[in-house]
């Protein structure tokens, strides 16, 4: 029956069994795995577009190269995840549809615009500090496919952390500008990367079943904690000051204690209207059509080679 096959499902899983593509799993196990696989691929591509507004700004060749590697790191990892949603019977233009008709999120970050330079460093070491701490936890996820994605995309990632930490290093200790700018970009950056791990665990209406079936190895909370408690000490070395006036080391705790979240800016954000939902969804929905050519050409040439083939 339904019930014993459940069961069994969730013994393999309890046991630290590694899901795959052709087992037999709850179709709610594998909704929420399209779901979560292609937000987070969505939210890969997406977040092209805020550092992809400085390539042609970059300050020298080496920044420029090195940002241009990144982005395409991003672009690859999307790819890589929508490959890995593709495994549970979906398809990429079905995937892209929803994203399109609003019914598919991205992650709330990229709604924020990347003003300056100083923004590129803050992506970098912020944002993709928080990624790293979410995907490395993700490596663990119980569906095969996707732990395996994740181990291969955490490798690349570190480099992405470490190049923008560096820039804020430069800016940081150059002049009073340049701190200002790092100081800015912080300030900016710091509340809404918090955001990015999602609500407070009680508010979270997946995460209980989530962590059941082991998609979910760590809590939203949990895995914020660790991005602030890592992330604090990095910004003394940079010597800016604290973006909040309640983070202070709890020894008690063993962490550090942080001010409240704005959950209103974060519901508003990813409800889509954050400073710059429609304009990320406008661009995507041009470069899809832009690249509607090179798709009729792939398909007209797959034609044609099986049509060579059959003959
Ligand atoms: N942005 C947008 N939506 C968010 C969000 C965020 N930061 N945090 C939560 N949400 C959404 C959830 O998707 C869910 O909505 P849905 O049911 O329509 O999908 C709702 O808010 C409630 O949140 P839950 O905590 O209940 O949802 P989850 O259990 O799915 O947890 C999550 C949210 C922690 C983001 C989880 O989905 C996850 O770990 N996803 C994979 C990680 C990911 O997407 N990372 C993107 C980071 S950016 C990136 O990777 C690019 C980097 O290389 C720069």
């Amino acid at each position: 029956t339904e019930q014993d096959l459940e069961r069994r499902f969730q013994a393999r899983v309890d046991a630290e069994e590694k899901i795959e593509p052709k087992d037999w799993m709850p179709a709610a196990y594998r909704k929420t795995l399209i779901r979560q696989i292609s937000q987070h691929a969505h939210s890969e591509v997406v977040g092209m577009q805020p550092e992809g507004n400085w390539i042609t700004r970059a300050p020298s060749l080496r920044r420029k190269a090195v940002l241009l590697a990144k982005v395409q790191d991003e672009a690859g990892h999307g790819l890589y995840l929508y490959s890995a949603a593709e495994t549970l019977g979906t398809t990429r233009e079905e995937l892209v549809e929803a994203l399109h008709r609003g019914k598919a999120k991205y992650s709330s970050i990229f709604n924020y615009p990347t003003l300056t330079w100083a923004d590129i460093g803050a992506v970098g070491w912020l944002v993709d500090g928080a990624a790293i701490i979410n995907q490395v936890a993700l490596q663990r996820t119980s569906y095969g496919p996707y732990a395996r994605a994740m181990i291969r995309i955490c490798k690349e990632e570190s480099f992405h952390q470490r190049q923008g930490y560096e820039i804020m290093l430069a800016l940081a200790k150059g002049s009073a500008q340049q701190k200002a700018m790092a100081q800015d970009a912080l300030n900016r950056f710091w509340w809404p990367s918090l955001m990015m791990f999602g609500p407070n665990d009680d508010e979270s209406p997946n995460s209980a079943q989530s962590m059941k079936w082991k998609i979910k190895r760590k809590s939203n909370d949990q895995l914020r904690q660790e991005f602030v408690d890592q992330t604090v000490p990095q910004i003394e070395v940079l010597g800016l000051e604290l973006p909040d006036p309640k983070l202070r080391w709890n020894e008690a705790r063993g962490h550090y204690d942080f001010g409240a979240i704005d959950w209103e800016e974060f519901y508003r954000v990813i409800k889509g209207n954050g400073p710059c939902n429609r304009q990320r969804l406008q661009h995507h929905i041009k470069a899809e059509r832009d690249g509607d050519w090179v798709r009729e050409a792939m398909r007209a040439y797959e034609d044609k080679r099986r049509g060579r083939e059959a003959a």
